[in-house]
């Protein structure tokens, strides 16, 4: 996080005035209060134009709590449904594909839907005739507008294509809703190339075939596992950077790395801070800083182009980032 807003206020233009104010949100806050994210919290983040988060998740936490109790509650209090998880093979870096394919797509992950609503339940628990369902929620409102950003998104890049990705062979009631919403707001981008793919076969082509992609829109579990796969296949979640917009900017949206806390090696300084980066990357594109993107994106390429043997430190490789940002 230190090595993200160091970037940050190394790109920006001297009369822009960066104000930012740091919240505890971890397990330390948690164990010492019992609290995740409070209305509190959600009034005083709200106020901001946006958010960078750190990486969550300690093994002291029971699993889900933070997850559920901070991360999913803050999507959905602030209507984050385009969670944008862009993936580039940069130049110079290792992928378990064969040779150096051409990996430049971005996946509009729906944020806000599906099986994350919590809608479910168990009957006879604890009993062998134990029951779970876990029901995906699915809205024309909210595909709707997921998939009309996705286009949007599709139209304004060089290829222009857009792919979605479902299973509308087995899930019959959602993939009919996102199958003919997908076709009906097609009709507003006749320049955008389409297609459907389900999502077993999607993993597939993301190992041999990933040039085919372009953008990606998919819900929210589907969306989730695939992104686990695109980051691996383009550089690992080391350098996956990801944002939960509200593009009505009526909400302060989110930017995060893809990845955990990595707590096996905290305080080591040795965590590569290149995901929360180009997560900064992400949020200045959001807020309308397009060029100090861009300069924070070939920073991040151009040091990952050059990395040598000899490993850094994350506030080593944060100052690099920070001098071929700021030009
Ligand atoms: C992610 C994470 C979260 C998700 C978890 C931690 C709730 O895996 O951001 O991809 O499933 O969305
Ligand atoms: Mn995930």
């Amino acid at each position: 996080m230190a090595q993200g807003l160091k970037v940050l206020n190394a790109v920006l233009p001297q009369d822009v005035k960066l104000e930012t104010k740091e919240y505890d949100f971890g397990a330390r806050r948690y164990h010492a209060s019992g609290e995740t994210l409070t209305d509190a919290d959600l009034a005083d983040l709200k106020q901001h134009d946006a958010i960078l988060l750190g990486a969550i998740g300690d093994p002291s936490v029971p699993s889900g709590v933070l997850e559920r109790g901070f991360l999913l509650k803050l999507r959905f209090a602030f209507d984050h449904h385009v969670n944008l998880r862009p993936s580039r093979l940069l130049p110079g870096v290792a992928t378990p594909l064969a040779g150096q394919p051409e990996i430049d797509f971005v996946v509009v992950r729906e944020g806000t839907e599906g099986p994350y609503t919590g809608n479910g339940g168990t009957i006879r628990k604890g009993t062998p005739h134990e029951v779970a369902t876990e029901v995906s929620v699915n809205t024309a409102f909210g595909v709707e507008r997921v998939v009309r950003d996705a286009f949007a998104r599709a139209q304004a890049r060089p290829r222009k294509k857009l792919t979605l990705v479902h299973k509308n062979n087995v899930l019959a009631f959602a993939g009919h809703l996102w199958t003919n919403v997908f076709n009906k707001v097609a009709e507003e981008f006749p320049e955008v190339t389409t297609d459907y793919i389900h999502v077993d076969a999607a993993t597939i082509y993301l190992v041999t075939d990933p040039a085919r992609f372009d953008v990606i829109v998919t819900d929210n579990l589907f969306g989730d596992i695939i992104t686990d796969l695109a980051a691996a296949v383009s550089g690992g979640i080391g350098v996956a950077a990801s944002g939960n917009i509200n593009p009505s900017r009526e909400f302060p949206s989110m930017f995060e790395p893809v990845h955990g806390s990595a707590p096996d090696i905290a305080g080591q300084g040795k965590a590569d801070p290149t995901a929360t980066v180009l997560s900064v990357a992400l949020l200045l594109r959001h807020l309308g800083y397009d060029n100090e993107a861009i300069r924070v994106e070939e920073a991040v390429s151009a040091d990952l182009g050059g990395r040598g043997e000899t490993p850094r430190t994350t506030d080593e490789i944060g100052d690099a980032l920070a001098v071929r940002a700021a030009g």
